[in-house]
């Protein structure tokens, strides 16, 4: 580890001995001490004590602007008031009753407005959402098997949760990927039929085809693929999935978890022009509350109105989780918001990039929609192998020195990326470019001292 990383790290734990103390005692009853393994990092997590609009606070008093957004999931920032009215007055009317009401046609109304499916279902997160779409395109073409793309990530079931963060004495033929299970439990025959792909390269999606005859059931991808930083598809490449789903009689499956609401108003297919067959939402639709929707044409949801597909859910629609999507869709989402939010993402990449340059960095800002992050390589990675070779301790450098600085610049984890909220302001923006204008030297410093030799960590 060198000096600086080693300096921010012992700056972060002055700052935070509340959070040490609370994760101590956490892992004496939750495994890692956290509730999810994406929230655990050495030395200790921060403990959040609450959020307003752009900003949070930790239980040690420290103030940051939030660009890690509950890993995404806020692009209407901390409490924004039309949530919050619409969430408070369900509160006094019933939570949940699981029995149909009115709010649920009407958010299907809001999401096939904006996005190219004729009907939907609700879930409340996205780890359901792709698992009922997998089945469902599973049932549709009569076919078990799914490919996915190596380094992709769609949430925790059997399929999703295969080549998410393979490691390279497992990941085979770069053409060909194994498919390699990510961690214990996930049984042979589950892993038998998912098929992987490389991202950006469709010989290897072709070849995949060819080698499965009639049994890839769909794609399903992130249109840009964000469990590596940040990935844009290559020109063409999404409509070349397109052709070859068609070609192969495959569904084509756009897991919009992360690019539904936060890409553009009408999520990947409209800012890419590309038609999926299915859509999978989650995250910032629910404007903060857990909430996910899958749709599709009438064609293929009607396997569930056959009694062909089976798709429940005691929580589903639940009525604070559907008045905050419903208010996030009207009241938060709007064009008008689009507008801000994209005006101050290019002003974050802009400023990146200009202090990139002057400060002799080797990397480069990928940026879409509300998200955006520092790639710390020399060019453009085109997929998962390319992530891999990341100088870690650099990145984490890049990481505490932000935080320790007030700037939460992203989750922790070199696979994530920033997001902008609708409440984030210019003054926000300004401050989290001046904190990176007075880390970046540091950071361009200990990358020349540290050379190419650090670099080549895989995932985590
Ligand atoms: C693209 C994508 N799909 C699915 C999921 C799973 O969503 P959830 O964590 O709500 O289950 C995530 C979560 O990060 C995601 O980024």
């Amino acid at each position: 580890m060198h000096d600086a990383l080693q300096k921010e790290l012992a700056t972060y734990e002055k700052r935070t001995p509340k959070s040490a103390a609370a994760h101590k005692r956490a892992l004496e009853r939750i495994p890692l001490g956290v509730a999810s393994n994406y929230r655990h990092y050495e030395p200790y997590p921060i403990f959040v004590k609450d959020g307003k609009a752009a900003r949070i606070h930790d239980i040690d008093g420290n103030e940051y602007i939030d660009h890690n957004l509950c890993f995404g999931a806020l692009m209407a920032g901390h409490c924004h008031p039309a949530v919050v009215k619409a969430v408070k007055q369900k509160l006094d009317e019933g939570t949940t009753f699981g029995m149909p009401h009115e709010q649920e046609w009407e958010l299907a109304e809001e999401i096939c407005k904006r996005y190219p499916v004729d009907m939907v279902r609700f879930g409340s997160s996205g780890t359901e959402v792709t698992m009922h779409a997998c089945r469902i395109a599973r049932a549709a073409t009569n076919r078990d098997k799914i490919l996915k793309f190596e380094g992709s990530y769609h949430g925790l079931h059997d399929t999703a949760l295969v080549s998410v963060k393979p490691k390279e004495e497992d990941w085979g033929d770069p053409e060909a990927p194994n498919s390699v299970p990510g961690g214990g439990g996930i049984p042979k025959a589950a892993i038998a039929n998912v098929v992987v792909a490389a991202f950006n390269n469709l010989k290897s999606v072709e070849r995949r085809f060819k080698e499965n005859p009639d049994q890839i059931a769909a794609i399903i991808l992130e249109p840009i693929l964000m469990n590596v930083g940040l990935c844009l598809p290559q020109p063409g490449f999404l409509q070349g999935l397109r052709d070859l789903c068609d070609k192969y009689g495959a569904l084509l499956i756009f897991d919009e978890v992360k690019t539904g609401a936060k890409l553009a108003w009408g999520g990947a297919s409209d800012f890419f022009g590309v038609k999926p067959d299915m859509i999978c939402l989650a995250k910032s639709i629910g404007g903060g509350l857990p909430l996910g929707a899958f749709g599709a044409s009438r064609s293929v949801m009607d396997l569930i109105a056959q009694h062909k597909v089976f798709h429940g859910g005691t929580y589903n629609t639940n009525r604070v989780a559907m008045a905050a999507g419903l208010a996030t869709f009207r009241e938060v989402l709007t064009r008008e918001a689009y507008a801000h939010t994209d005006k101050l993402s290019k002003k974050l990449t802009e400023g990146y990039r200009a202090i990139v340059k002057k400060s002799g960095l080797q990397a480069y800002i990928a940026s879409a929609g509300v998200n955006g992050a520092l790639m710390l390589y020399p060019q453009e990675i085109k997929n998962y192998r390319d992530w891999t070779k990341i100088d870690v301790d650099l990145w984490r450098h890049y990481w505490f020195a932000m935080v320790n600085r007030g700037v939460l610049a992203q989750p922790y984890w070199w696979d994530e990326q920033w997001t902008i909220s609708v409440q984030h302001t210019d003054a926000d923006i300004d401050k989290h470019l001046s904190v990176f204008e007075e880390v970046a030297p540091a950071l361009a410093q200990a990358q020349q001292q540290r050379g190419a030799a650090f670099v080549g960590a895989a995932g985590h």
